[in-house]
């Protein structure tokens, strides 16, 4: 496995491969990596002959400065991880690489699917993911890329994204990995406290039970919705939203809509939890 840090020596390691017929399947990540992100990298070695792993802590999707200096940097525990897991590359820009000069003119916004839920809890976070996302697959130029369901939405801009502007790449999503207990595998859990970390579950629980209740027939969706926000402050937690949406647009249900997706963003101490559940009523 090579680490490369200059676009250059990508683009020459790339430019080697790709006259060697060798297929490039892309996993973006910022680091700190997780069972999570290490099921998206086997499943991109299923998808390329070659696996190519960025890691960048990209400082303009972040709306809080003390989150971006807290995001938590391992790199070397990370290269070990994929090495063992087989990944051919993994790339590691730095943000004046990605950023010269202070900035780019250029942005990629996504507006509709930017403006909701974590785009309205997140000012801009949307036009920094699409727009880094954008510049590695311009540098990567992957045949494929993987992402996870665990960001419901960023998965959705990104499909958009690669539509509008005809990106010949395939985007391959994946679903949440969790811990035994329920609780969805994240870069944030670590500012837990351990008991905090004994509550957290309870986020999953309570989007379980909404679940539960649409399976049952229910849709009074306000108040299922409300009755979630309140079963998570009585667990301690401080919710962001919790909403029942279409997972086609992300819009509120429509009658007939059969494929939802319960989506949830809560604080539980320094930390802010997002998770969803797709499902298809019968
Ligand atoms: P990061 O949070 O590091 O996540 C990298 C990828 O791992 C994303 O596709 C994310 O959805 C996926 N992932 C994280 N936790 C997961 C879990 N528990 N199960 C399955 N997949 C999981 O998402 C980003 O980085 C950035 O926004 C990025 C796309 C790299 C752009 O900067």
């Amino acid at each position: 496995m090579i680490i490369v840090q200059a676009i250059d020596a990508l683009r020459e390691e790339l430019s080697a491969w790709r006259k060697a017929a060798e297929t490039v399947a892309f996993v973006p990540t910022m680091g700190n990596l997780h069972a999570g992100h290490m099921a998206l990298v086997e499943r991109a070695r299923q998808l390329g002959s070659k696996v190519v792993v960025s890691i960048f802590v990209n400082p303009t999707q972040f709306d809080r400065k003390e989150d971006l200096a807290a995001y938590p940097r391992t790199l070397a525990e990370d290269c070990a991880q994929l090495q063992t897991a087989g990944a051919a590359m993994v790339f590691t820009p730095t943000p004046a690489m990605m950023y010269p000069a202070g900035g780019l003119a250029t942005r990629v916004e996504v507006p509709g699917i930017s403006e909701l839920l974590e785009g309205a809890a997140r000012p801009g976070h949307f036009t920094g993911v699409a727009t880094v996302v954008c510049k590695l697959f311009n540098l990567v130029q992957p045949d494929v890329a993987v992402f996870g369901e665990k960001d419901f939405q960023q998965l959705m801009l990104i499909r958009q994204m690669v539509r509008d502007l005809d990106m010949n790449i395939r985007i391959e999503g994946l679903p949440t990995v969790r811990e035994a207990d329920g609780l969805a595998m994240s870069s944030r859990n670590g500012y837990l406290t351990a008991a905090e970390r004994q509550l957290a579950p309870g986020f999953n629980r309570v989007l379980r039970e909404v679940v539960d209740a649409l399976h049952k027939g229910r849709h009074d969706y306000a108040s299922l919705q409300a009755d979630a926000a309140k079963s998570l402050e009585s667990r301690g937690f401080r919710p962001d939203y919790v909403e029942i949406r279409r997972a086609f647009d992300l819009l509120p249900p429509e009658q007939g809509d059969t494929d939802l997706v319960v989506l949830g963003s809560a604080w539980l101490g320094k930390a802010r939890l997002i998770d969803n559940l797709p499902l298809t009523l019968k």
